[in-house]
């Protein structure tokens, strides 16, 4: 099992032998089992930064899901060889824009005369080669940490943007952070002809939303706020914007996972905070904080089961191997794309 203290010696004996050849990051919304041996932990951003904190280190363990290893290979030395415990961690919503899909909503912009009109903006929730194809347009990365400035810039450069993939960061932050309305917002369906939208519908948007969206954070709905509002009086809701529009609307505080955390850290004791994110987080911030009243703003149990993937077992098997100059699981971008994706995280990490 994974708790076997066998197997937390063998992980923390096989760290020390690596040394400073390794640096493990770790997303907030791993297991506890996996981040007591993160040498760093953070949300997306937070990580992205750090990817290239150490480059002394040989091996970036990267424990999170596949489109945050793609991005930590792009932002490190060539040298440096990044590692995903398990490769079938990935994101469901990565995976809703595909770089064909994506090629094909570019030409009917193109088609409807808007090439010169529109930015492409994708959340840092999706493939090194969606990434890519923001650089080469001129378009950008941004996070749920940094969306508002991100698209602010991109309404600098052009009138119009495209969001890629996420649906809900891409509607929350332009309605309840920067003023527009539902009606400048309008969704592109890739399995519909035309993104079932009319040439019409595409000139008038100022949002051009991807329809995809957070298979964690989409479950959370009004009636969660609703019943948890009912069975915890005085309760704070504090969500994650990949939540849908009317989750955040009803909710009181909205911020990434780094954004929730200090929200905790400053709230006064005895106050009571219904969270909406992900199951191991929540777990987490209601044992380091006792003093308040922390539970989890659905009644069923939502853990990214992808993030999940990566668990001590698979940790302790990618250590070992590489404390025997095995190299396993190693992520590589190739180098055209990682230069183009490159350009669109480097637009984002300059934003003031
Ligand atoms: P952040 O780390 O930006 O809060 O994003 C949450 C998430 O869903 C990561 O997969
Ligand atoms: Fe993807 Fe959502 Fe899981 Fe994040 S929490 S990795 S967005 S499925």
């Amino acid at each position: 099992p994974a708790s076997d203290p066998g197997l937390v010696e063998r992980a923390r004996k096989a760290k020390e032998a690596l040394g400073d050849r390794l640096f493990v990051l770790g997303h907030h919304y791993q297991r506890d089992e996996v981040i007591q041996f993160a040498d760093v932990t953070g949300d997306s951003f937070k990580l992205a930064r750090l990817a290239a904190a150490r480059p002394e280190a040989e091996y970036i363990v990267f424990c999170g899901v596949h489109f945050m290893a793609e991005s930590a290979d792009i932002l490190t030395s060539d040298a440096q060889k990044v590692i995903l415990p398990d490769l079938a961690a990935g994101c469901s919503m990565a995976d809703m824009a595909t770089f064909d899909q994506v090629e094909e909503c570019w030409e009917a912009l193109e088609d409807a005369g808007l090439a010169d009109d529109v930015i492409p903006v994708t959340y840092m929730n999706s493939s090194a080669d969606i990434k890519a194809f923001c650089g080469r347009n001129g378009g950008a990365v941004c996070t749920s940490s940094n969306a508002r400035r991100a698209l602010e810039w991109a309404f600098d450069q052009r009138g119009k943007v495209l969001f890629l993939p996420d649906q809900h960061l891409g509607r929350n932050t332009a309605v309840l952070e920067m003023g527009m309305s539902l009606d400048d917002c309008v969704v592109w369906n890739p399995h519909r002809p035309g993104g079932g939208l009319t040439r019409e519908q595409l000139q008038r948007a100022r949002m051009i939303l991807w329809k995809g969206h957070c298979s964690v954070h989409g479950r959370f709905t009004a009636e969660s706020v609703d019943d948890v509002r009912r069975r915890v009086p005085g309760v704070n809701v504090l969500v994650h914007p990949e939540c849908r529009h009317e989750v955040v609307l009803k909710a009181d505080h909205v911020g990434s996972t780094e954004h929730i955390i200090k929200t905790l850290e400053e709230a006064p004791a005895g106050s009571s905070w219904a969270v909406g994110t992900e199951l191991n987080l929540v777990k987490r911030l209601a044992g380091m904080f006792p003093d308040k009243n922390v539970s989890f703003l659905d009644r069923t149990v939502c853990y990214c089961s992808t993030m999940n993937r990566i668990d001590l077992p698979h940790l302790v098997w990618a250590l070992e191997s590489l404390s025997l100059g095995e190299v396993v699981n190693q992520i590589t971008v190739d180098e055209d794309t990682a230069h183009w994706a490159r350009v669109a995280l480097d637009r984002m990490l300059a934003l003031p």
